[in-house]
């Protein structure tokens, strides 16, 4: 199952709102197939690990054991049932870490191999399976998006210096941030952080698929020329239209302090499944405030600062998943415990 949840992480940044999804076929303990869900659209884990048995091989497949990450498919969607697939094959046995919280599956395709005399097993290392997918799940269960808090603090508690862009983490980290705006459907930052760090909000430091961009910009005060309007990305701006030609780039006017639960919502409509928030403090603030957060990734940088912008207080109810170091910055992944991944 571990196997299939490595497959699965193959297609991070490139499936969602789908989940990632690996499988493995066994035969007497060796693998003879693997495969994993590539691309949003495109064939199912199920389907390309079949695909993946050699010639020599084939003739095993129904005698083997079929571990898939997350329930087969049952339904017709932009590809056919992967239970179909499976009972076509005369797989005899199949292994699954979690069932499929989609209401279209959400264990019809278990039902479906069981009544077909397929011996099923659930629940194998279900709660990996459930973080691994943790912005799907929360997408299906919460209907919006799953929200990741970011950001990196000195050792004496501050994350920046008024109007001045200091970097208060390590180059390795900027990578790393890098990797998580490549696997997040969009990234907001505050009008201040924009104006103060100019930020491009890419993912160039690790490559992948770059984030939708989306500001707030109420009283128009970032200049023209700054990266976020350069129009290179899909950019939403929430803020009164500028003059010029843009095609990437969306101005929604608002007079008002834009509703945080109302822009959730909108990206929610617009499919995307997770938003990363950059900061500044000022904004995380009023993710904390409103309990409108799923994942705080903290970045704590061993040195002190000379700074003034002081790093958001953790709230309390938080668990901690993870913990690692990343050059000299230690990185700790909490999660929002009243939010929950399971049922
Ligand atoms: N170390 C890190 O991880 C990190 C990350 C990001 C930023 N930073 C630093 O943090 C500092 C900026 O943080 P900050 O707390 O001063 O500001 P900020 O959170 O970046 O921006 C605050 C501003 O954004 C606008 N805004 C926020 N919420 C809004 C809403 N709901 N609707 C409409 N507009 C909204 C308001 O702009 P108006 O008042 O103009 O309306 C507000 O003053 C900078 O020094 C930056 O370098 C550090």
């Amino acid at each position: 199952m571990r196997r299939c949840f490595n497959l699965a992480l193959l297609g991070a940044g490139h499936v969602a709102p789908n989940p990632m999804v690996g499988a493995v076929l066994v035969h007497e303990g060796r693998i003879i197939g693997e495969g994993w869900h590539q691309r949003w659209g495109e064939a199912h884990a199920e389907v390309h690990c079949l695909r993946s048995v050699l010639p020599e091989n084939r003739h095993l497949i129904p005698y083997s054991t079929l571990y898939c990450s997350l329930e087969p498919c049952f339904h017709f969607g932009k590809t056919p049932p992967c239970v179909n697939l499976i009972l076509e094959h005369k797989i005899p046995r199949v292994v699954i870490a979690n069932i499929d919280p989609n209401p279209k599956v959400a264990g019809q395709g278990v039902a479906k191999m069981r009544a077909a005399g397929v011996e099923v097993q659930t629940g194998i290392l279900e709660e990996e399976g459930a973080w691994l997918n943790r912005s799907f799940f929360h997408w299906i269960r919460h209907n919006r998006p799953y929200v990741v808090l970011k950001w990196a603090q000195s050792a004496n508690g501050f994350i920046g210096r008024t109007g001045e862009r200091v970097a208060v983490s390590g180059p390795l980290v900027q990578r790393l941030v890098h990797r998580w705006r490549s696997t997040s459907d969009a990234i907001l930052v505050g009008t201040t952080t924009a104006l103060t760090d100019n930020p491009k909000l890419d993912a160039r430091l690790y490559g992948g698929k770059n984030p939708l961009r989306i500001v707030f910009d109420i009283e128009k005060k970032i200049p023209a020329e700054y990266n976020i309007l350069d129009d290179s990305i899909e950019t939403w701006v929430f803020g009164p239209a500028r003059s010029g030609h843009f095609t990437r780039t969306h101005f929604f006017s608002s007079e008002d302090k834009i509703n945080l639960p109302n822009l959730l919502q909108q990206l929610y409509q617009a499919n995307r499944a997770t938003l990363l928030v950059e900061g500044g403090a000022m904004l995380l603030k009023q993710f904390l405030e409103n309990n409108l957060w799923d994942e705080i990734r903290l970045i704590e940088h061993p040195g002190s600062m000379g700074g003034d912008v002081k790093a958001p207080v953790l709230p309390v109810g938080m668990a901690l998943k993870e913990t690692y170091r990343v050059g000299m910055d230690n990185i700790r992944i909490f999660c929002n415990s009243s939010v929950s991944l399971k049922e």
